[in-house]
């Protein structure tokens, strides 16, 4: 299924936080979920940066509708890198040091600007597929954020809910860019940056974790064998994405072939209560 016609990138300029105090522990008191959320936001703001940067590259040239949605989700990756930078200096308010965990995504991404423009796009096309993934998973299951704070908790659904609606943006940017390219040659690039990819990060991500845990004193077998447990177990992040990851290999894929918008009227449907609530209760 290719990117739905009547899909529209509505990007929701929503901010969080800034009216709540975050907790340090905001994932229900919790070191490692708290660990791996917060690392994986530390990369958000360069990483995000990037994507934009990757995709725009590609956009002279895009049929209309494609360059409308690169438009939306250029937008929304720039708002979503303000958040999770806002976010990511409350971490760093309530004691966290991301530094080392900021530096480890420049250096990576230095490594991909080195190279071709086309390996800059498909990097971007592989993570948008993970962050879609994960994006579903997050809204579907409920576990994943149960006893977070709330606002925090917002967030992170309204990126997912974002990352779902533009999934389809950079990997129809490649299908574009790699129209002439023999369908063999096209597999393979597209297979080998997903490895890749996937390998850069499940050990980035993993290595950050155990670094913020290690700023809350968990260390050595405590803190592999809670971060783990946490990723592959339960709630097990990792091991229910791994079915959606699997498919990204298959000839003829499309991230839309997954079809969730039914988690965006989901979202929409509860989010559109609780906006009107809040702004009931400033008027009040
Ligand atoms: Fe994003
Ligand atoms: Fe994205």
């Amino acid at each position: 299924m290719p990117t739905p016609a009547d899909l529209s990138i509505t990007p929701r300029d929503r901010r969080f936080g800034r009216e709540t105090a975050t907790p340090r522990l905001w994932h229900g008191g919790r070191i490692e979920a708290t660990a791996i959320y917060n690392a994986l936001s530390a990369t958000f703001p360069v990483g995000e940066a990037f994507f934009v940067e990757s995709v725009r590259a590609f956009r002279e040239g895009a049929p209309p509708k494609l360059a409308e949605e690169i438009q939306g989700f250029t937008t929304q990756e720039a708002i979503h890198s303000r958040e999770h930078d806002a976010f990511n200096k409350r971490a760093a308010r309530s004691g966290y040091d991301l530094s080392k965990l900021e530096q480890q995504v420049e250096w990576r991404l230095s490594i991909t600007r080195a190279k071709p423009p086309i390996v800059g796009l498909a990097a971007t096309m592989a993570l948008e597929h993970f962050t879609a993934i994960l994006a579903h998973q997050l809204l579907a299951n409920p576990r994943h954020l149960a006893g977070a704070e709330q606002e925090t908790a917002d967030l992170w659904r309204w990126h997912a809910v974002e990352e779902i609606e533009h999934k389809g943006v950079a990997y129809d940017a490649w299908l574009h860019a790699t129209r002439d390219w023999p369908k063999g040659k096209r597999w393979k690039v597209k297979a080998k940056v997903m490895l890749l990819v996937t390998r850069n990060f499940v050990i980035d991500r993993t290595a950050g974790a155990l670094e913020l845990m290690r700023q809350d004193g968990v260390t050595g077998i405590r803190a592999w064998t809670t971060l783990l447990w946490c990723l592959w177990v339960r709630p097990g992040m990792f091991r229910k994405i791994a079915g959606a990851w699997f498919k990204f290999f298959l000839p003829g894929f499309h991230p839309w072939d997954e079809d969730d918008r039914h988690l965006l009227a989901a979202y929409e449907r509860i989010s559109g209560g609780v906006e009107a609530e809040r702004k009931v209760r400033r008027a009040g």
